[in-house]
């Protein structure tokens, strides 16, 4: 895309003030005084006054190379020109009809759209909401819904949004449910195959391994349990989000489609992270040739930063009464306007540039991940891939050390892992001008604007390299 601001031309962050700087403590302090404490804000505080492309200026004028893009909300960078003009033009034409009970071209055409790129067999039908959350909910009152059962089996690590419902499948964080005691939906929790730290041994591990023993551990649940015949649906992220950037190998995703088959269990994707080309193709379902999801839920990246949702379902499954599930400003016009345009730019070359600076981005993370031990993994696809800190040999002196594995610290050490050096490579960067998150328990998710190109990433690779050395 040609610049068309100087904002967006520019290179590379500018600090000019000591961070964060005057104006936007104030804001930092109002937010302390009137805003709920309940969000889950990493160290360092960014605040944006405006924001073009992969580039956020903050109210003391501060420049930051954004590769978080507002949790991967931004796909299509931010404020789009040609998303900012749909949006601008629906503004002045239709804003708020509710959907719910009256008609407008809006609803039909995003569900044609989705209908024709979401990773289902046959005809689908959508539900428009608000939220990623939002969207759980739906895929959950439509599984119980559709197959007359209560049950649900989702993954140790998962995060599926804290709205009461999606809060029974959430488990990455323990912060996310203390306080609020039992879970309304029956939920059944089984481990994340997750080949970079296998859940017995936290050693890393192969496919098949961790694919074997996942799927036991299903069995033993199936048997004991929670029978599948009562199991309305398997709520599954291909690639585990805040889990720590983590993705399922193709043959643990085939099984389990085959086991929902088998037993007429919903196979329940969560996109919400993970879709809208941000693995380098249009959902990270679709990097396993064959599999089919009954109900893929949508949100983040769909509507460029306009909030939205969509729980996209195969249309025989969709098969609820007039009245079961609605929402009044779900499937707004201007949100949908934005989910419109932003699939266009994905399908017109963003998916492309994901795939291709994603993996420019992974080879070069994977060089530094030859050059410091700390950096124990480089894992994704596209432009959803993570990081993860561990120990190194530095950690083994510290830890008392152990005479096996990488640099005389093995995976299997639970204490190989690093979050303090994770939060000081995080904060370093913001230091510097470069805007990333962590993710898991010592992770940093890269989940950059689609649009980022080379250029960006050299920057971006420069600054971290800088960042995790001076951490170290
Ligand atoms: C995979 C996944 N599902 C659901 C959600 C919840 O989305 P929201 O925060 O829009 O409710 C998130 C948010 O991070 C997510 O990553």
């Amino acid at each position: 895309m040609t610049p068309t601001t100087e904002l967006e031309a520019r290179k590379r962050p500018e600090i000019k003030t000591e961070l964060p700087g005057p104006k936007s403590l104030d804001i930092i302090n109002a937010d302390a005084e009137f805003v709920t404490p309940s969000y889950p804000r990493p160290d360092y505080k960014l605040v944006a006054d405006h924001a073009q492309g992969v580039w956020i200026t903050d109210p003391d004028g501060n420049v930051f190379l954004d590769c978080n893009a507002g949790v991967a909300v931004c796909s299509t960078g931010h404020c789009h020109p040609e998303v900012v003009a749909a949006i601008q033009k629906q503004v002045s034409e239709l804003i708020h009809l509710c959907g719910t009970d009256f008609y407008y071209r809006h609803m039909p055409e995003l569900g044609k759209k989705l209908n024709e790129i979401v990773p289902i067999d046959g005809p689908t039908k959508t539900h428009f909401a608000n939220s990623g959350a939002e969207a759980i909910e739906t895929a959950l009152k439509l599984a119980m819904y559709h197959t007359h059962r209560q049950k649900f089996i989702a993954f140790q690590s998962s995060f599926h949004g804290r709205t009461l419902g999606a809060l029974s499948l959430t488990s990455s964080r323990k912060a996310q449910r203390l306080g609020f005691m039992r879970q309304p939906l029956d939920v059944v929790h089984i481990p994340y195959p997750n080949k970079f730290r296998h859940f017995i041994t936290d050693q890393a591990t192969d496919e098949g391994t961790v694919t074997c023993d996942v799927l036991t551990w299903l069995n033993k649940v199936f048997e004991t349990t929670t029978p599948p015949e009562e199991v309305a649906g398997i709520v599954l992220e291909v690639v585990q989000g805040e889990g720590g950037y983590v993705p399922a190998p193709t043959m643990f995703v085939k099984e389990l489609r085959r086991i929902c088959t088998e037993h007429g269990i919903m196979l329940i994707v969560d996109e919400v992270q993970s879709g809208m080309g941000r693995t380098g193709k249009m959902f990270a379902l679709d990097h396993h040739e064959g599999v089919k999801a009954d109900i893929v839920c949508m949100a983040k990246g769909l509507g460029s930063g306009m909030p939205i949702g969509a729980c996209t379902a195969r249309a025989d499954i969709m098969d609820w009464h007039k009245g079961a599930h609605a929402s009044t400003f779900g499937g707004n016009p201007v949100a949908l306007t934005a989910a419109l345009r932003t699939i266009e730019l994905l399908q017109g070359g963003l998916v492309d540039n994901s795939r291709e600076v994603g993996a420019y981005l992974e080879a070069g993370l994977n060089k530094l991940k030859e050059k410091y031990d700390v950096i124990g993994d480089v894992r994704g696809y596209g432009m959803m891939l993570g990081v993860e800190f561990v120990k190194g040999s530095r950690g083994a002196d510290a830890t008392g050390g152990n005479p096996t594995g990488r640099e005389g610290v093995p995976l299997h050490d639970p204490h190989s892992q690093d979050a303090d050096l994770r939060d000081r490579v995080e904060m370093a960067c913001y230091q510097k001008g470069l805007i990333i998150l962590g993710c898991g328990n010592n992770a940093i998710r890269w989940s950059p604007p689609l649009i980022l190109t080379k250029e960006n990433v050299d920057v971006a690779l420069e600054i971290f390299d800088q960042a995790v050395a001076e951490s170290i």
